[in-house]
């Protein structure tokens, strides 16, 4: 395989690693993270064009803060370092980090010199995102400061012989606007990237090597409709063909018409040719699912029973050479920096399924790419966009929106309740300002009054949620009209159901499914 340019981000423990990789990958050049402790000749043997350093919640001059031996900086290789990355690179070439009187956090006007590469149709007074306690005091020998806060002198800094940059500031966060300006420059500009990470080459290349890799072996995929499973199983059919047999298990815990809209798309009439098997085994579950209540439980039962099926119809498959797993670049990064031994998530629709299936080998073709990345491949393959921009769901299904014991009548409700206030969403045009949103069965009943009749129903509760990370998310604001649009209707249309709540809870304390 012809090697791609690639720029490296060493991290530091800042919070942003995996924003910094995206925002480089925006501007064409692929970028990979590894952990501070990756050693010189691994760094040496992949060769980048360019090495960014992260920022970190320590300081660098104290004892056993994460640190780098010299030689990463006499490699040839611009470095850029970001807030700690920038005091390291300091620290460790003889210039002087200190800590400040006071710290300098939030947004923040510098001032840079706009004749430095980095910087190149910048403004010359532009905002950035600061957050430090520690600050350049002193430069070492051959930098020269381009760029000045208030209360920072050295926003930025420069050894042009050397390629050597630093920044105090963060520019891969959205309050630095013209942060993605910078990291351009860095990487296109000074490190001379030609920027040949683009989706239709990386989708051209991938089936290329799919091919290679497979020949004329049979491949197997777990195929669950969410965005991840569907892209990867299309690479795969681009590439193999009917050589590929995709497993679609309904368990009848997906949302309304979801399980007819997958085997649309897959099955027989859709656009590929591949081998698509629909189990249906809502019954099965259901069955299972009687009379359990508690959360945990339920969602291990469900897991379980995913895998039995599973198993069952591979088994009825035989042996195959390959198993397709949608894992993605975040994935890897948090199941161990490096990428060397990347461990498998389980997490991916299914839980554990390489234990119980006879297969000789893993692919994971999207093992490389950031959620939007994957996306743009899918809509490269052409998948259709509602499948493509799908929000997340979650293995277990609405097996986890229900509270309490799931039955198939209440699974109707949810599924209708949720089909409406989707609807409403997406007709209000709010689908694409909030990250999550479904309707969940509160098992509590109450009393209420429709026509004459007293009656005594469900709840349901609305969700919906506004989240970068999915680990912490603030609850959206729906305007009222909507929400009451969506009452009405769930009320009207919804047998079963008397009354319609909105969950307000922030996570934490709240999680955004129920249970
Ligand atoms: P919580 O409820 O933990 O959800 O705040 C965070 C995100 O993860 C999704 N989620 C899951 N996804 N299997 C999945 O594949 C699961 O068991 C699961 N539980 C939660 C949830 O939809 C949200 O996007």
């Amino acid at each position: 395989m012809n090697k791609r340019e690639m720029v490296i981000v060493l991290d530091f423990g800042g919070q942003y690693n995996q924003l910094v990789a995206r925002r480089v990958r925006e501007c064409s050049v692929y970028c990979e993270i590894y952990s501070y402790k990756t050693d010189i000749a691994r760094i040496k043997e992949m060769a980048p064009k360019g090495i960014i350093l992260t920022g970190g919640p320590n300081s660098c001059y104290e004892e056993g803060a994460p640190t780098y031996s010299r030689e990463l900086f006499e490699l040839g290789i611009p470095v850029l370092g970001l807030c700690y990355g920038a005091q390291l690179m300091q620290h460790i070439l003889g210039g002087k980090v200190e800590r400040a009187e006071k710290r300098e956090y939030g947004k923040t006007e510098i001032t840079v010199n706009t004749d430095c590469a980095l910087f190149q149709g910048v403004q010359e007074h532009t905002t950035c995102w600061m957050s430090h306690f520690d600050y350049i005091s002193r430069l070492a020998d051959g930098f020269v400061s381009v760029g000045h806060s208030a209360d920072c002198p050295v926003a930025a800094c420069e050894n042009t012989d050397r390629a050597l940059y630093g920044i105090q500031f963060h520019p891969e966060v959205l309050h630095t606007p013209e942060g993605t300006k910078m990291l351009y420059n860095f990487v296109r500009g000074i490190c001379g990237c030609k920027g040949d990470w683009k989706m239709d080459a990386f989708v051209e290349q991938s089936v290329k090597a799919i091919r290679e890799k497979v020949g004329d072996g049979k491949v197997l995929c777990a195929l669950s409709g969410g965005v991840d499973s569907s892209v990867a199983a299309v690479l795969l059919s681009k590439a193999v063909g009917d050589q590929l047999t995709c497993v679609f298990v309904d368990h009848g815990l997906l949302r309304k018409n979801e399980g007819d809209e997958v085997e649309a798309v897959f099955g027989s009439s859709g656009n590929y040719d591949l081998h698509f098997i629909r189990v249906n085994a809502q019954q099965r579950f259901y069955d299972k699912l009687a009379g359990v209540t508690e959360p945990e439980r339920k969602r291990k039962i469900i897991g379980e029973e995913f895998i039995r099926v599973f198993e069952e119809e591979a088994k009825k498959i035989g042996a195959v050479d390959f198993l397709v797993q949608g894992t993605i670049y975040p994935d890897v990064v948090e199941s161990g920096l490096g990428g060397e031994s990347a461990v498998i998530k389980s997490h991916h629709n299914v839980g554990g399924l390489p234990d119980y299936v006879d297969f000789k080998e893993i692919i994971e073709p999207l093992r490389d790419l950031f959620k939007d990345e994957v996306r743009k491949v899918g809509l490269e393959l052409g998948l259709p966009e509602y499948l493509v921009f799908r929000q997340p769901f979650p293995g277990p299904g609405l097996g986890i929106r229900i509270i309490g014991e799931v039955t198939e009548e209440k699974v109707r409700i949810v599924q209708d309740a949720d089909f409406i206030y989707r609807e409403e969403i997406a007709k209000a045009g709010l689908d694409k300002e909030i990250s999550q949103y479904f309707a969940a069965l509160t098992n509590m009943r109450s009393v209420g009054v429709m026509g004459d009749e007293r009656t005594y129903d469900y709840a349901v509760a609305l969700r919906a949620v506004k989240t970068v990370d999915f680990m912490t998310a603030e609850s959206a604001e729906i305007p009222y009209e909507v929400l009451n649009r969506v009452m009405n209707r769930i009320i009207n249309e919804v047998r079963g159901v008397n009354r319609v709540l909105y969950d307000l809870t922030s996570k934490p304390p709240g999680t955004i499914e129920l249970e």
